[in-house]
């Protein structure tokens, strides 16, 4: 096994074994990526405050998030082709997150279907869904989430459209692959993902394919979606969407106080600030330089949460400290799945974990409750750089 220790290591792994048009379709923001950049380089901006002569015995990284007891306020984001990243990756990062004591969140947009992953999993998971404007649809698939036990319903309300990002239309991005003359040379030099892609059955979208009125095959999906979306999404339908579930809800893609201000008012149990992953409104401020002021505003009222951007544990740090009550990482996993597996989801969460240990001690905290804007120190103007 080789020696990792940190996210970019898993990176590496991962760029080596996946086929390019998984990997591009993981490592790409919309238009001209300036948010997906942006995620990352105002983290990178953001110094932590050392102190000393502190006791750092007995520390705990523990905490709960909506109710819920984690090792770490660490939870897996929803991510769509998750199972194109590693044979059943869905199924394997569940089983990661479990293992860890991490919640782990299911995207519509899955391989691998909410019924297989519950059969393989032994505790409860999220189910993110998209604001669909198929009534028949959202029931059926809110049941299915119902029935196979899922603990909370994310509700992702940034995407009423789709963003574009030009690698996956280059890249003639599909799942399965189709054949083309580029994909198979491709192929050629990442032989491992193919013989376990082989070995599965799961290769479509298993929440929508035999699902989904008239989508009974793949090739009829990309028609279904982008039909499906709801351009003419408001308010009132995500409190329909709300009550339809009924059980605990995390509202995902708010960037906006005044969004945030609203989706407390419906009575979300979290909100997730977030761009997306910088996929979505290219050109839109980061999740960690909106977040403070979100947090201010409606930290009282709900659970606020944020995601984008986050490599490291010293990342989460910085989102807890700046108002933060735990934090969802996507591509992070994405590159330990797709580098091992589920002993790669595991080692991602490893690093973070101890990244995050070692450096809440380092700044004088025991307890992640305790972490605070006092273990942060953020250049002048970075807070009010836009208005
Ligand atoms: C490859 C990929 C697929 C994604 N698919 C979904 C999805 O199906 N549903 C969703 O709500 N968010 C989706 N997201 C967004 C993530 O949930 C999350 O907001 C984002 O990855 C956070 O940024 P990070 O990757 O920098 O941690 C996706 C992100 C990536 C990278």
């Amino acid at each position: 096994m080789p020696v990792i220790t940190c996210i970019e290591d898993l990176k590496r792994i991962y760029r080596r074994r996946v086929p390019k048009m998984f990997y591009d379709y993981a490592e790409t923001g919309s238009w001209t990526e300036q948010t997906f950049r942006d995620n990352t380089a105002d983290f990178a901006q953001i110094r932590l405050r050392q102190r000393i002569a502190v006791d750092m015995t007995g520390r705990s990284t523990a905490s709960r998030m909506i109710g819920q007891d984690v090792a770490m306020p660490v939870a897996l984001a929803p991510v769509g082709l998750t199972g194109m990243q590693s044979a059943d990756g869905e199924i394997k990062a569940a089983r990661a997150a479990e293992k860890f004591g991490v919640p782990f969140t299911l995207s519509t947009m899955s391989i691998c279907s909410i019924e297989d992953v519950a059969a393989h999993a032994s505790k409860p998971f999220w189910f993110q869904i998209y604001t669909l404007n198929d009534d028949d649809f959202n029931k059926r698939i809110i049941e299915r989430a119902r029935v196979a036990g899922c603990s909370a319903l994310v509700i992702t309300v940034d995407l009423q459209i789709l963003g574009q990002r030009h690698k996956d239309i280059k890249n003639g991005m599909s799942a399965p692959p189709k054949f083309t003359l580029p994909v198979l040379l491709d192929l050629a030099t990442k032989w491992g993902w193919g013989i376990e892609m082989l070995g599965t059955k799961r290769r479509f979208f298993g929440n929508i394919v035999g699902h989904a009125d008239g989508v009974s095959d793949p090739s009829s999906l990309s028609a279904w979606t982008a039909e499906k979306f709801d351009h003419a999404l408001n308010w009132d339908k995500i409190r329909k969407l709300m009550d339809m579930w009924g059980g605990k809800v995390i509202l995902k893609g708010v960037l906006d106080p005044e969004d945030a201000e609203k989706a407390a008012g419906l009575g979300a149990d979290a909100i997730v600030v977030s761009n997306h992953g910088g996929r979505q409104l290219d050109g839109a401020i980061s999740s960690i330089r909106m977040l403070p002021e979100i947090a201010a505003a409606v930290g009282n009222k709900t659970e606020v949460w944020m995601d984008g951007g986050i490599r490291s544990g010293q990342d989460v740090l910085k989102a807890l400290a700046l108002g933060a009550k735990g934090v969802l990482i996507g591509r992070a996993f994405v590159y330990g799945l797709g580098a091992m597996g589920e002993a790669g989801v595991t080692r991602a969460l490893e690093v973070i974990h101890k990244e995050l240990d070692i450096s809440m001690a380092l700044c004088g905290e025991t307890r992640v409750a305790n972490v605070g804007r006092q273990n942060v120190l953020v250049p002048k103007g970075f807070l009010d750089a836009y208005s």
